[in-house]
């Protein structure tokens, strides 16, 4: 029998959470890899998420099972969105905490390692809180979660949003049209911003700056004075106009001072309605820019296709990274903790330090002046 260091955990169960993002697979592997080989850790990997996690539904991982997974998009165990302490089961809300523990435990299974962004967080945070030996891995395209450098799926993403852009500026300038792109990211502007920098667009709208409509089809004017008949304008789901911003920063604040629960109801079912209505916000962008510009005006939602296939190299080697540093938490006992990216190292930061936390891009971030300086327009 092959020799293993020693580790404080025997049997580890594994899961990924909330939408899925290229290198789930590379970091289940670069888990798994570290804690079968280097620990003699036995894995277990549950289906679909928190979903299978409540249900007991799991799969053994054995070193066959990681094998050819690297480069493999989405991922091989399933995820879902559920909430573990508000889950819908048989028609009722319930609380699966307890359960969850009592069948980890009946289960032999020592640790819990959860592949997932900021909602999957604070699911981590609320099983740790009864008792599971939790591990969180920052996953998603977002780039929003608190505390790490950086979180997989990411750089992945901007590169798929990046060509994107590079494309339809082909198709922008040869028809003289406005294209505007809908790039994913509903409260933080990071792959918006990162891939609007990186595929050269004239015009960056983000959820952090309200824009002036006004101030957008000022810039595509002044393109076109200038001779330059085009203009692609890459916008986050969640950006706002000025207005809209508004409208939505009164109607959290009605929520957060609703004392009542008929208050709550009610100031949720408002808040919800203005959601909704954003949804269009792209198409009603277009229509404005094209009624305001004279122009023709297209829209391209980029949509899932930012998520799906490989992830890229950097991807797979921060994946390996936290993977394999998870395998090492997990071997000496460290709990409650995510695993953060932290220049070329990894950190363990409690959970209870970053959960909750929406990392959303600093007004000052060095991308915003970068933009600015090359003379892209941010809508303010
Ligand atoms: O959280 C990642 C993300 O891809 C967001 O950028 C996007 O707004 C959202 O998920 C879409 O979620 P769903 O998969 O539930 O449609």
């Amino acid at each position: 029998m092959a020799e293993h260091e020693a580790s404080a955990v025997k049997k580890v169960g594994i899961l990924t959470a909330g939408g899925d993002s290229p290198g789930l697979n590379a970091t289940i592997r670069g888990f798994g890899k570290a804690a079968i080989g280097r620990y003699g850790m036995e894995l277990v990997g549950f289906r679909d998420g928190i979903r299978g996690l409540a249900e007991n539904r799991f799969v053994p991982l054995d070193s066959k099972a990681l094998s050819g997974i690297l480069t493999v998009g989405g991922t091989i165990l399933g995820t879902s969105r559920d909430k573990v302490h508000r889950m819908e089961v048989d028609g009722e809300i319930r609380d699966m905490r307890e359960t969850i523990a009592e069948n980890l435990k009946a289960e032999g299974i020592d640790a819990l390692v959860v592949l997932g962004g900021g909602g999957s967080q604070k699911n981590a945070m609320r099983l740790a809180k009864v008792g599971v030996n939790v591990i969180h891995l920052p996953k998603t395209i977002d780039n929003d979660v608190a505390g790490t450098d950086a979180t997989f799926g990411f750089t992945t993403a901007l590169e798929i949003a990046t060509d994107a852009i590079d494309r339809l500026h082909s198709t922008a300038h040869s028809h003289h049209r406005i294209i505007v792109a809908e790039i994913m990211g509903h409260k933080a502007g990071w792959l918006a911003l990162g891939a609007g920098i990186a595929g050269g667009a004239d015009v960056i709208l983000i959820p952090e700056i309200p824009y002036d409509i006004e101030k957008v089809v000022a810039t595509i004017n002044r393109r076109v004075e200038r001779g330059t008949s085009f203009s692609v304008v890459a916008v986050a789901e969640g950006a706002m106009d000025t207005d809209d911003a508004r409208a939505m920063a009164n109607a959290q604040a009605l929520l957060d001072g609703a004392s009542t629960p008929e208050a709550k109801a009610a100031a949720k079912a408002h808040k919800a309605a203005l959601e909704t209505a954003h949804r269009e916000n792209t198409f009603m962008l277009a229509r404005k820019l094209e009624e305001a510009t004279g122009m023709e005006a297209r829209v391209t939602i980029l949509g899932y296709v930012q998520r799906g296939g490989t992830p890229c190299g950097v991807d797979r080697l921060l994946a390996t990274r936290l993977g394999a540093a998870a395998a090492d938490a997990a071997a000496a006992g460290h709990f409650g903790v995510m695993v953060a990216s932290k220049g070329d190292g990894t950190e363990l930061v409690p959970l209870e330090n970053v959960a909750g936390v929406l990392k959303t891009v600093p007004l000052d971030h060095p991308w915003i002046k970068a933009a600015r300086e090359v003379g892209t327009a941010l809508g303010d």
